[in-house]
């Protein structure tokens, strides 16, 4: 249903639909996504027309049925009515067939399903390209007679011994197939769980690429990612907000996110800017209307083949970049090398929305990767300073190098998190006393990051609360995600072992998610990531007791006030790190329910901790 409502709302385009077609590409090959694609077909052609008629936003129909629009709208109840009986009944078919498994039936034997052999795996299977909606085909109409968008299901070829490259290779499968089918110059990509939330967005990109004076200049225009189930509270300190609000509009360009994106077509498949570039693209609607959609079909096949792309420039200067988990970035940026401009455009109402992960280990599984990835594109060729000098602006490089050097910040915020801890445990002093002068540029630095970071984030409407749960987060994943990110990049650089893609689960159970509904932190397994949490939450504790004890039993003494002043923003920030741990404490101490942290992990986390305090130190 997640999927067929992202394609729903995007074959609801406010735009010419002869001129629309819409790929989806099934990398997991599942009938089931098959079956309830050619749901959505048929349902499209209730929903298009009532989209339009009615003016609808948004127009997933989910989204739409779910916002209420009974109490807004002022058009026909009866339609209303009846277009949410459809959609229920489609609701109804595609959850009890995904819950037998199987396609059951008359459906079983219709063309198209009978590809789906019993032999073929995930992982090793032949290309399926089925087009559901055929845009030509003049039966390929609405109930009130209107053409709808061409509709088509890609599965490419998968075979063992061929490397797939992952999204990177997906996404230049489905660019190949749709210059076979349709071949528009411009090219939108959404993932799978992304709606849109806005009809008017094909119009508002297509008028940077159609400006007069500088269209022919554009790339890609990138919209921001929103997310449509972040909470208010924001546990997990999500700062897409401010990424979004601050830090994309001052980035000079665009960078490629890999998701909400329009691409020139010729751009994204390796043609160089000049001066002279003139669109010489035409939307292809001289295809010939003899031609059977089958023998389209087998063309379109041949272009997924595991073996089409050897010996080509796909994925090396074409397409989607291959070699990195975070394909996206680099390929945006070696269009941006090869002299095309890109647009960042954040309209005011939010034109895609995605969901953020509801589970802690999820998110930092999530960052890790993109850390990962990153920082690997920074140490490679793709450098931003080297491949980018003189190519792209100083400004642009500094600016990428702010998301590609994310896993080495890991490193100073483990030294803040552990030594000046273990050190007031110990009676050392590492920051000048407060009445020495000294203290004032680390009061400065603390005083001015918090304040630029607190004031960004009440700009961008953010509570005081979540400036807090940013800063919680941003230790958490710089001492986890960060870190297993830079770890990973320096093993492999050495030469062993390889990455593994780990993909982020979207979907959780109904009783993680009201747990996280009720803003508690889902933690619920073991996690290497965890123990690193737990350990440096309990290092902390027993620091700060213990650090605090030693100071009051000096002052107690009698000997004075200098203790206090040396070891006062060691206290501080031993204070803070406790105070930021207490949903972790929550999950070791307190808490019974799943998403709690297991009792195994406590043990050796406090173990671990444990061995931390008995270092000794000088
Ligand atoms: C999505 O679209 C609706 C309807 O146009 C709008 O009210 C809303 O602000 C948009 N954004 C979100 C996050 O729902």
């Amino acid at each position: 249903m997640l999927v067929i409502n992202t394609v729903l709302s995007v074959m609801a385009y406010d735009y010419p639909p002869e001129k629309l077609s819409v790929y989806v590409s099934d990398d997991g090959r599942s009938n089931l996504t098959f079956y309830a694609l050619v749901e959505a077909a048929s349902f499209s052609k209730h929903w298009i027309p009532y989209c339009k008629k009615f003016k609808v936003e948004p127009r997933s129909p989910a989204a739409y049925l779910s916002s209420g629009p009974e109490s807004v709208g002022t058009f026909d109840s009866a339609a209303l009515l009846a277009i949410k009986k459809l959609y229920k009944e489609m609701e109804n078919r595609v959850e009890g067939t995904t819950k037998l498994g199987t396609i059951s039936g008359d459906l079983a034997t219709q063309e198209g399903f009978s590809q789906w052999d019993s032999q073929a795996t995930s992982g090793n299977n032949q290309a399926i390209v089925k087009i559901l909606i055929d845009g030509r085909d003049s039966n390929a109409v609405d109930i009130e007679g209107t053409v709808l968008p061409t509709l088509v299901y890609v599965a490419r070829e998968k075979r063992p011994q061929y490397p797939n490259n992952f999204k990177a290779g997906a996404m230049n499968a489905l660019i190949r197939v749709s210059s076979e089918i349709s071949n528009a110059p411009f090219i939108l990509n959404v993932d799978c769980d992304m709606y849109s939330n806005s009809s008017d967005s094909v119009r508002d990109a297509l008028c940077f690429f159609m400006d007069e004076e500088s269209g022919h200049e554009i790339s890609y225009v990138q919209y921001p990612q929103n997310f449509r189930n972040l909470l208010r509270s924001n546990i997990y300190g999500d700062y897409i907000k401010i990424i979004n609000e601050v830090e994309f509009p001052g980035f000079g360009e665009a960078m490629f996110v890999g998701t909400g994106c329009f691409h020139r077509r010729e751009s994204l498949c390796g043609r160089k800017y000049s001066k002279s570039y003139k669109e010489h693209y035409q939307y292809r609607s001289e295809r010939n209307p003899q031609e059977s959609a089958v023998v389209l079909e087998e063309r379109a096949k041949s272009l997924v083949s595991c073996t089409y792309e050897n010996n080509t420039g796909w994925g090396k200067d074409m397409g989607m970049m291959y070699g990195c988990p975070v394909e996206d970035a680099i390929t945006g940026l070696s269009i941006q090398c090869k002299g095309w401009k890109s647009i960042y455009f954040n309209p005011p109402m939010e034109a895609f929305l995605g969901i953020s992960p509801t589970a802690l280990g999820q998110f930092l599984v999530q960052h890790k990767r993109w850390s990962e990835g990153l920082f690997k594109i920074f140490l490679s060729k793709y450098c931003p300073f080297l491949y980018g000098h003189g190519k792209i602006k100083l400004k642009v490089q500094m600016a990428y190098a702010l998301y590609l050097l994310w896993a080495p910040l890991s490193l100073p915020m483990l030294y803040y998190v552990v030594v000046p801890s273990l050190c007031l445990l110990k009676g050392i002093p590492l920051f000048p006393k407060i009445s020495s002068s000294w203290f004032l540029p680390f009061a400065y630095v603390v005083a001015a990051t918090q304040s630029y970071s607190l004031g960004e984030c009440l700009w961008c409407g953010e509570t005081l609360g979540s400036w807090w749960n940013m800063q919680r987060m941003r230790v958490m994943r710089r001492t986890t995600s960060y870190l297993f990110g830079l770890v990973d990049t320096v093993l492999q650089q050495l030469g062993f072992g390889s990455s593994g893609f780990v993909i982020t689960a979207k979907v959780t159970d109904d009783e993680a998610l009201q747990r996280y509904a009720a803003g508690s932190m889902e933690f619920g397994s073991s996690s290497p990531m965890f123990t690193i949490l737990a350990t440096v939450a309990l290092l902390n504790l027993v620091c700060f007791v213990g650090g605090v004890a030693g100071v009051v039993a000096v002052v107690g003494g009698g000997a004075g006030g200098g203790m206090v002043s040396q070891m006062a923003l060691q206290v501080l920030l031993c204070g803070l790190l406790v105070f930021g741990s207490i949903p972790i404490y929550q999950g070791l101490f307190f808490r019974k329910d799943k998403g709690a942290l297991p009792t195994a992990l406590a043990v050796q986390a406090a173990f671990l901790a444990a061995l931390a305090c008995l270092v000794p130190l000088r």
